[in-house]
């Protein structure tokens, strides 16, 4: 039995339809009063990554664990150092804890224990405890994900659904990514419970292509049916850019905005030669962007009456 923690993520979903696609019996950890639709065919069970006896009960049965759970921003009651690093820490502790031995996350390319950005800081220190783990670990080092519910093209399409006739781009637009496929992210997942090459080691992925942000913004409007005109905003006026579009939906912030200043890319063969097949290019998997394909737009006014807040709105899974 598999145990996917953040499984109602962007790349979580993927990996557990991967996972009962190729056959294996998988458990979910659904964040405790997170509610979400359950996609069939996986056990689902309550927890919390910084609640240890959570884990421990989750990995009951349990032999492999997918590491997927993680934030990207801070909030009042979400920390990075709590989330991050201390649910890593407790995935490697209620492992040792119970009979689970095999250990698959996905960390980021350019998560370093000192990296400038707390965010990929702390994805570094996760990375180091799951190879500090003695566990047969693997970190699947990844490039920037592209799909439903990404924060990349979400983040494109936003400001292109707000502002009139120009798309600005941080860093003038030059930074280099090489966005990878969630679909083919997850069948990486999938085929390192069978790749032995991928025990023990930190093995980088990417797409097939090295991409500027100028290049991915292009294909994201186009699938997306809208034009635009490519603004280059020079990084040294990045800061006030991000200022402006704060107030739009799907907006960076300014570390995360400053941290698209650095190239991310690794060797375009890598997925080929460690898993056996070719990552799609960006333009062919674009479809979830059409307008035909989106979800009806979420309720965004409430009657004045409503005294109990919004009603919890059911993410897709
Ligand atoms: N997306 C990318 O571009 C990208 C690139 C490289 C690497 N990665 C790595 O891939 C992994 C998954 O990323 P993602 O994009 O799928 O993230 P995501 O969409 O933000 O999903 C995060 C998941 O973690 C869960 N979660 C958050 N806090 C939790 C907690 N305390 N206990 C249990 N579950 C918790 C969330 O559940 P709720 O929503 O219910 O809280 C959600 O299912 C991360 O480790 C990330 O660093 C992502």
């Amino acid at each position: 039995m598999i145990l996917v923690t953040g499984a109602t993520g962007c790349v979580g979903r993927v990996v557990v339809e991967r996972l009962t696609a190729c056959g294996h019996a998988v458990k979910c950890l659904w964040h405790w009063n997170h509610e979400h639709l359950a996609p069939r065919k996986v056990t689902i069970i309550g927890g919390d990554t910084r609640n240890l006896a959570s884990l421990v009960e989750a990995m009951e049965d349990v032999d492999t664990v997918v590491h997927l759970a993680s934030i990207r921003r801070e909030t009042h009651t979400d920390s990075f150092e709590e989330v991050n690093i201390g649910g890593t820490r407790n995935v490697v502790e209620a492992m040792k804890q119970t009979r689970a031995t095999r250990l698959i996350t996905v960390s980021c390319l350019g998560a370093e224990t000192r990296s400038a950005y707390p965010f990929l800081r702390s994805i570094g220190k996760a990375e180091e405890i799951a190879r500090a783990s003695g566990l047969n670990f693997t970190v699947l080092k990844s490039a920037v994900v592209y799909g439903p519910g990404d924060w990349l093209t979400a983040w494109i399409t936003g400001v292109a659904s707000a502002l009139p006739f120009v798309l600005p781009l941080p860093h003038a637009g030059a930074t280099r990514l090489q966005p990878i496929w969630v679909g083919d992210l997850a069948a990486c997942v999938e085929r390192c419970l069978s790749t032995r090459a991928t025990y023990r080691q930190v093995v980088p992925v990417g797409g097939p292509q090295a991409l500027t942000l100028a290049d991915i913004a292009e294909s994201t409007l186009s699938a997306r049916g809208v034009r635009r005109r490519l603004v280059r905003v020079p990084s040294s006026l990045t800061r006030q850019m991000t200022r402006f579009l704060a107030r739009y939906r799907g907006a960076l912030n300014e570390q995360e905005m400053e941290s698209l200043s650095h190239n991310r890319t690794t060797e375009t063969g890598g997925v080929h030669r460690v898993f056996g097949f070719a990552p799609a290019r960006m333009q062919a998997k674009l479809d979830y962007l059409r307008p035909d394909s989106l979800p009806p737009p979420l309720p965004v006014r409430f009657p004045a009456w409503w005294q109990a807040g919004p009603p919890r709105i059911r993410a897709r899974s």
